[in-house]
C-alpha cells in the first residue's frame, strides 16, 4: 500500500478512544444541507459523512443490491479502514446502513468481496437463508492476510470467522481477494494480488476456508509502474458473437496510469479453471483520472446474467478533494461486454485492435430522467454558443446524448458547467483522433497541483461521426464514447452558478448534432432550488 504513505495521505493520528460516528451522523442528518451540498453528487453514491475509497463486496441477494466500501468511521481522510454498507432495490436509489465490518484490535478491514454461499459450502448458514460471506484483507501487525466474516441476516450484522486468517503467506503486500464460484470445476476461485510484485495469484477452495494455489499471472502490462491492487477476473460475452465469451482480468495500479495517478488496466484471454492466459496486450480501463478499483458482479436472477461494475470515482494522487463532511463517490454502475474492433487502420482486415471492454451506464438510471428534449445546435462555430434555456439546469445534474461530426475542423465539442471564465470542455480533436475532457478551468483546480488537466481517449470516427453520452453530476463527468468502447471519468469541482451547455465547432464543416438533453432527478431528494 505504498501510495497510501506517499502523497499527503495521512492516517488520523491519535485514534479516538471511541468513534462517535453515530453522534456525528445524527447531527449531520439534522442539517439543512443534508445530502444537498453544492458539490454533493445527486445520483452517484456517496457516504453521508467521512472518507470512502474502494467499492467492496458488490452482490445481489434476495432482491437487494449490496454495496460495501472502504470507509473511515473516524474522519474525512484515509484511516481506520472498515467496511461501510448501503443497499439498493433498483441500482439507482441507495439506502445508507450502519458500518458492516469494523476495524478491530488494530487490524483494518481492507478491500475484498462478498459471495452468497448457496450450497452452504462454508457451513455458515443458520436457518434456511444462505449466508453472505465476505472475504477481505486484514491489514495489521506488518502483514496482510485474507479473512472471512459472515452474515445470516442479509448483511445487517456480521460475525468474523473464529478461524481467521484463512490465507496467510506472511507477506506485507498481499491483498484484495475477489472470489467467484466456478461452475465447471465445482469450486470457489480467488484472485488476489501480490501488490509489489505485480503478480496476481489464483487459489481454489471447496469451503471458502481452505485455499490452495492454482497459478500466477504477471508481472505484465505496464509492468514498470507501481503496484497491482484489486484484481478482478470474470467472463464476458462478445457483442454479436453468438454466445462467444472471453475472460477479462482487471488490475489497478496505485500510480502511473494513462491519465496520471492511479487507474486500471485489463487483459482479455482465457481461463481454463486453473490458469488465466492473456491473448492480447493490456488496455486501459478508463481514460480519465478518476476511475479506480472497480468491482464486478452479476445480478442473476434480476437480469439474464449481465455483468456490472462500480468503481471508486477518485484518484489516489489527488484524493483529498475539496468536499466535506464527506469525501469521494462511486461511479455509476456500468454493464460490461467485449467488442471486436479493427486496428487504427479502419479498412477491414486489420485485426490488431483486438477486443475492447465496452462499458455502458445501467439502464435502471433512465428512471431518473424527469425531462428530455432535443437541442438545436446547428450553425455553431466559434466562440461557443449556449444551447440551454435559463433555469433549465438549476440542479446541475443531467445526461446528454450527442453526435460530433468533425468534418475537416481541428476540433468540435461542448462546454458544460460554465461560469465566469469557468467550464469543462468535452470535444473531439482531429489530431491525434481523440475525445478529450479538459478540466483545466473547471472550477476549483487549485486544491492539488496535479488536478488541472486534459485527458484523452483514442476514438474511432465511424461514418464521419463520434457519438458521446455524457453523465454530468454536481462534481463529476463520465463520457461514454461510441456506445461505450472508451470512457473518460473525471471529477470536477465547479463554482459556476450559470449551468449552461455551450457548443462549438472549429469551422463550418464540423457539427454537433442529434443532441438530446435529459434533466435528471436526485436520488436523495426531489429536485428543488438550490
Ligand atoms: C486500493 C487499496 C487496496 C486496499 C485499500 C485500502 O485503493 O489500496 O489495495 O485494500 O485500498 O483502503
Amino acid at each position: 500500500w505504498g501510495h497510501l504513505l506517499v502523497d499527503h495521505l495521512v492516517q488520523t493520528d491519535d485514534p479516538p478512544k471511541r468513534f462517535d460516528l453515530e453522534h456525528q451522523l445524527a447531527k449531520y442528518r439534522q442539517s439543512a444541507d443534508y445530502l444537498r451540498e453544492p458539490l454533493r453528487p445527486q445520483y452517484h453514491f456517496s457516504p453521508e459523512i467521512n472518507w470512502m475509497n474502494d467499492p467492496n463486496g458488490l452482490v445481489f441477494h434476495d432482491g437487494e443490491y449490496h454495496l460495501f466500501y472502504q470507509y473511515n468511521p473516524a474522519g474525512n481522510s484515509w484511516g481506520h479502514m472498515s467496511w461501510g454498507h448501503a443497499v439498493s432495490a433498483d441500482l439507482t436509489h441507495w439506502q445508507h446502513l450502519p458500518l458492516a465490518i469494523p476495524e478491530a484490535d488494530g487490524i483494518m478491514a481492507f478491500s475484498g468481496c462478498c459471495v452468497v454461499d448457496h450450497h452452504n459450502s462454508s457451513g455458515f448458514r443458520r436457518g434456511d437463508q444462505p449466508a453472505m460471506v465476505a472475504i477481505y484483507t486484514g491489514h495489521g501487525n506488518g502483514k496482510q492476510v485474507q479473512n472471512l466474516a459472515y452474515s445470516n441476516d442479509n448483511g445487517r450484522t456480521w460475525t468474523k470467522y473464529a478461524g481467521n486468517p484463512v490465507l496467510d503467506i506472511d507477506n506485507p503486500d498481499f491483498r484484495d481477494p475477489k472470489v467467484f464460484w466456478h461452475e465447471a470445476t465445482g469450486r470457489w476461485v480467488m484472485v488476489v494480488s501480490l501488490a509489489k510484485e505485480k503478480v496476481v495469484v489464483l487459489y481454489a477452495s471447496k469451503n471458502l476456508k481452505d485455499w490452495s494455489e492454482l497459478s500466477r499471472f504477471g508481472p505484465a502490462g505496464v509492468a514498470q509502474k507501481s503496484n497491482w491492487e484489486c484484481p478482478d477476473l470474470f467472463e464476458l460475452p462478445v457483442e454479436g458473437g453468438e454466445g462467444k465469451t472471453l475472460w477479462v482480468l482487471e488490475v489497478d495500479m496505485g500510480s502511473g496510469s494513462v491519465a496520471g495517478g492511479s487507474g486500471g488496466e485489463y487483459f482479455v484471454g482465457h481461463f481454463d479453471g486453473t490458469r488465466f492466459t492473456a491473448t492480447q496486450e493490456a488496455k486501459w480501463v478508463d481514460f480519465g483520472r478518476d476511475f479506480y478499483a472497480p468491482v464486478s458482479w452479476s445480478d442473476i436472477p434480476q437480469s439474464d446474467g449481465r455483468r456490472i461494475w462500480i468503481g471508486w470515482f477518485n484518484n489516489w494522487q489527488t484524493c483529498l478533494v475539496p468536499t466535506s463532511p464527506w469525501r469521494s463517490c462511486m461511479s455509476v454502475p456500468r454493464t460490461l461486454s467485449l467488442r471486436k474492433t479493427p486496428g487504427r487502420d479502419d479498412s477491414g482486415g486489420d485485426d490488431s485492435g483486438g477486443y475492447v471492454l465496452v462499458q455502458r451506464p445501467v439502464k435502471e438510471l433512465q428512471q431518473l430522467r424527469v425531462h428530455s428534449r432535443s437541442i438545436q445546435t446547428h450553425g455553431a462555430t466559434w466562440p461557443p454558443v449556449a444551447v440551454t434555456k435559463p433555469g433549465e439546469l438549476t440542479d446541475r445534474v443531467f445526461e446528454l446524448e450527442t453526435t460530433l461530426k468533425p468534418g475537416t475542423a481541428r476540433s468540435v465539442g461542448l462546454r458544460i458547467r460554465t461560469g465566469d471564465d469557468e467550464f469543462t470542455e468535452v470535444g473531439y480533436d482531429r489530431e491525434p483522433g481523440a475525445v478529450y475532457v479538459d478540466r483545466r478551468k473547471s472550477g476549483n483546480v487549485a486544491f492539488h497541483q496535479a488536478f488541472a488537466g486534459r485527458h484523452e481517449a483514442p476514438a474511432r470516427v465511424l461514418d464521419g461521426e463520434v457519438s458521446l453520452r455524457l453523465l454530468v453530476d454536481r462534481s463529476s463527468i463520465e463520457v461514454f464514447i461510441n456506445d461505450g468502447e472508451a470512457v473518460i471519468s473525471d471529477r470536477i469541482f465547479p463554482s459556476g452558478q450559470k449551468p449552461t451547455i455551450e457548443v462549438f465547432a472549429g469551422d463550418e464543416s464540423a457539427q454537433v448534432t442529434a443532441t438530446t438533453l435529459h434533466v435528471l432527478d436526485s436520488i436523495w431528494h426531489p429536485i428543488g432550488d438550490n
